[in-house]
């Protein structure tokens, strides 16, 4: 299968956005030609500017690149109010409840959702331009609407996933200085409800000295501790507000969201994404990625709580005029055909998911797919994690009845947007390869001095000239922002983006993705830092010292796994057994209380020691190595005992 090569479907080439491989060469070879009369053009076209901006790219404080300067606009505009004279009475948002009830809001009515939102903020919590709001949301149709109040008026959101345990709110409540918290009550997930209420409750009961109030949305109507004076109802204080409002004229560098991930070390950063820079891509990648027509309808299954969702579920399809479907539960809720009934019913001309669920859905229901009627399917697409040839053949041939372009597409937190991707009627897909980097997007293979890595061979992939929608920033730790970035990979001396992932370019050009080369992990399409999840493990008595590494996990892509040197063991074997099992429940009981349950280890082993240099450094290539069964091609003797490579492995093989 792998010399395989998929054309694109000749029904679709015709009317396609970029229909053929020399239309897309015609973009790229423009963008290589003039980069900044290619940005300008659709900066100029695709975006409603209250005020001109004047100049396109702005390098003279790089790595701090600055797009579109001094131009004035506004996200929730661009999305929302600009669409009126066209669209007002298409849905913007179609949402199904866990339950199966169903919610439609047409762009008007989101428009006076956003503006009552918008107003509310201003008037009864004195939100300003530049104050941080958290959120702390499930996936319902007011999530979208506060994050595009907040782009209203000028405030920036920055989402926290619901999975994320109170320790986690707190750090990110505290380093982002926010001054409100909108959550809900809690929502519903597989036919019952669940609570995230008390763990804003909690993550405020200690520090959090910023927030003024915390505005709660009505889901599922448990009940919940009130704290007077501090908490305030979303669907009370809303009665009151006004749906007219005026939208905020913002800066193209004013900062739209901050959205915290995992580095390989340190806590999460919180990356910084513009306002103007950031809206073009999304809304051009939703355009030519998903080759978007006017009446499709458009489904992510992502959680608002990653950059996929602000991405794909929101900023994108809304800044492009779409329709976005959202979803509050899970593809296997009540059964493994969840998904495909919702094609069915909503007529979905574009599906976007993770490899992590094309494998469960596979493994849970291979044949569920064929019995609803899917022809609406025109693309499919992947996201956040390599996809295995029989993933996607699966996907391809059962899901899209091997009519359907499947887009792997490459992107991450940091990039905003995505940029490898194949475009779907023009590029001739080989399976699981997110093929070539979209027009505008420099996106080289090279090794740390800039040469080029040779075909075939991995090497370090960089994206060699800013883009429009790349970070801005890390908050509050601009230092990181240029180390974390711009401080491995050189061309001609001077500093590239390295996105900490591994490629290798074939033969014919095409990029596959090998996955990070740093000490970060992908749990189901999610990033987690071997760094945090040691400092969490850390905090249990008897630990000594740990080190944390990816397991090939057959539905997840990769579990987590952690070599655990304890303080103390007890002599006699059977205590022993009973004390390392109340171990490891006790460890995952940290885990889940400093970060969350996506954190949670599959399996650790207990272990004497961990393999050092004479420095003291972990050689964690070695621990990677040997959970992955490989033989180790490291060099041992360097090690301060050597000896125990062996003893771990015999551990692993008991
Ligand atoms: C990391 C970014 C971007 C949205 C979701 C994840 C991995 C992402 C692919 C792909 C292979 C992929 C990379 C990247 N990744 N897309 N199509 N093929 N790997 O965002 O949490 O910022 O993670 O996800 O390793 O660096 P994120």
């Amino acid at each position: 299968m792998k010399k395989e090569i998929f054309p694109p479907n000749p029904k679709y080439t015709e009317d396609a956005l970029i229909g053929s491989m020399d239309a897309y060469w015609e973009l790229q070879n423009r963008a290589k030609d003039d980069y900044e009369g290619f940005w300008r053009e659709y900066a100029d076209s695709k975006i409603d500017w209250l005020s001109p901006y004047d100049k396109v790219l702005d390098e003279s404080e790089a790595p701090f690149y600055k797009w579109f300067t001094n131009g004035k606009m506004n996200v929730a505009n661009q999305c929302i109010d600009r669409h009126l004279s066209t669209k007002k009475n298409k849905a913007a948002i179609i949402f199904e409840g866990d339950n199966g009830d169903q919610q439609i809001l047409t762009y008007r009515e989101l428009a006076y959702e956003v503006n009552k939102t918008a107003n509310m903020f201003k008037n009864q919590f004195n939100i300003k331009k530049g104050d941080r709001v958290v959120l702390y949301m499930p996936m319902i149709p007011e999530s979208a609407v506060v994050m595009l109040a907040c782009a209203k008026i000028g405030a920036i959101h920055s989402i926290v996933f619901g999975g994320f345990s109170a320790e986690a709110l707190r750090d990110r409540i505290e380093d982002a200085k926010a001054k409100l918290v909108v959550t809900a009550d809690g929502a519903f997930r597989k036919g019952k409800p669940y609570m995230l209420k008390p763990v804003v409750d909690v993550a405020l009961s200690k520090g959090c000295e910023s927030v003024n109030a915390v505005c709660v949305v009505e889901r599922n109507g448990e009940d919940i501790h009130w704290e007077a004076g501090r908490d305030y109802a979303y669907n009370e204080l809303i009665k009151n507000e006004s749906p007219r409002c005026e939208a905020e004229p913002m800066d193209s560098e004013d900062p739209l969201f901050l959205l915290y991930t995992s580095g390989s070390t340190g806590k999460p950063k919180g990356v910084q994404h513009s306002s103007a820079g950031y809206i073009l891509w999304a809304q051009m990648t939703m355009e030519w990625v998903f080759d978007l027509k006017d009446n499709d309808t458009f489904w992510c299954t992502a959680d608002v709580g990653w950059i996929t969702g602000h991405t794909y579920i929101v900023y994108g399809p809304l800044a492009a005029g779409a329709t976005t479907v959202m979803f509050e539960g899970v593809p296997t809720f009540p059964d493994a055909g969840r998904c495909w009934k919702m094609v069915e019913e909503y007529q979905i001309n574009q599906f976007y998911t993770a490899p992590t669920a094309i494998r469960l859905l596979h493994k849970m229901g291979e044949d569920e797919p064929s019995k609803y009627d899917l022809s609406s399917l025109r693309i499919l697409g992947t996201v956040g994690e390599p996809i295995d040839p029989p993933a996607w053949k699966w996907y391809y041939e059962a899901v899209g009845n091997s009519n359907c372009a499947i887009v792997d597409t490459w992107w991450q937190t940091e990039t905003g947007g995505h940029m490898i991707s194949p475009l779907p009627s023009a590029t001739p897909i080989k399976p699981a390869c997110a093929t070539f980097a979209l027009p505008g997007i420099m996106a080289e293979v090279i090794e740390k001095d800039g040469t080029p890595t040779p075909i075939g061979e991995k090497g370090f992939l960089c994206i060699t000239k800013p883009w429009p929608s790349m970070i801005r920033t890390i908050w509050n730790d601009p230092e990181r922002f240029e180390k974390s970035y711009f401080g491995d990979c050189k061309i001609d001396g001077k500093p590239v983006y390295f996105s900490g992932d591994g490629a290798m370019i074939d033969e014919d050009g095409y990029i596959t993705i090998t996955g990070r080369t740093d000490d970060v992990i992908n749990v189901s399409g999610h990033r987690m830092g071997t760094a945090e999840v040691e400092e969490a493990i850390k905090k249990h008595d008897n630990v000594a010292s740990v080190a944390v590494v990816g397991k090939p996990h057959e539905i997840k892509g990769e579990g987590i796994f952690a070599y655990v040197v304890l303080k103390s063991t007890p002599m006699e074997h059977n205590d022993e057994i009973a004390n390392e099992f109340e171990t490891v429940k006790e460890i995952n009981a940290i885990i889940k209380n400093e970060i969350g349950a996506i954190a949670l280890c599959d399996s650790m082993a207990f272990v004497p020691d961990l393999p050092k240099t004479r420095s003291g450094k972990i050689m964690r290539r070695i621990l990677r190595s040997l959970i992955k069964g490989e033989k180790i091609t490291q060099d041992t003797s360097t090690l301060e005992d050597p000896s125990i490579v062996d003893v771990i492995e015999n551990i692993l093989n008991k």
